[in-house]
């Protein structure tokens, strides 16, 4: 019994994820946050340049540049609960991260799991090589982007 009990409390972390939100404890705490989680951004962003690119026709297809990105943006993915743990609403931090992140750990929890998906997507499509599916795949990159700003980024 004992060990099932860890188990079952080990996979309720691993689903609730972003559940595990702790308040930062000071000012400087909370500006470090602040900092690596957009550097993180920054990291994903740096990833969806050349994938824009080729979806608007801009370059050619390179199945080797998309499946480097896919790779890298399911890796950046699964660092972002991580980054968004420390909850830094009651300091006054240069961001745009919405309060609604720690309101709604778990929706938030999704959006990154919607990015992982279309991460591994990508890598799959290019993996293909069938080119026909390549527009979807991109397309579900910067869907997932955007489905989680609307919600839980200031514009
Ligand atoms: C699960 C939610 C989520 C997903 C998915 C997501 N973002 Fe964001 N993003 C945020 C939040 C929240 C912020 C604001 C962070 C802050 O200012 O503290 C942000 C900020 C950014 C920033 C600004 C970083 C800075 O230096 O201030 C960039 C660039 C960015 N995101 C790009 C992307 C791109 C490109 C994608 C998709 C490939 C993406 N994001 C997917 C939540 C997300």
């Amino acid at each position: 019994m004992r060990k099932l009990a860890s188990v079952a409390a080990c996979a309720a972390v691993l689903v609730s994820g972003m559940a595990i939100a702790q308040p930062a404890a000071n000012q400087k705490q909370a500006d470090t946050a602040v900092q690596f989680r957009q550097a993180l951004l920054q990291l994903v962003r740096s990833n969806v340049g050349a994938i824009g690119a080729m979806n608007k026709g801009q370059i050619p297809f390179d199945t080797a540049q998309m499946e480097k990105n896919g790779l890298r943006l399911e890796q950046l993915s699964l660092m972002m609960a991580d980054y968004f743990t420390l909850d830094t609403r009651e300091f006054d931090t240069d961001t745009e991260a919405l309060d609604k992140i720690w309101e709604k750990g778990a929706d938030f929890q999704s959006k990154i799991d919607a990015l992982t998906s279309a991460g591994q997507g990508l890598q799959s499509a290019a993996k293909s090589g069938d080119e026909s599916q390549y527009k979807a795949a991109i397309g579900d990159v910067f869907k997932s982007c955007k489905g989680c700003h609307d919600i839980y980024k200031a514009d």
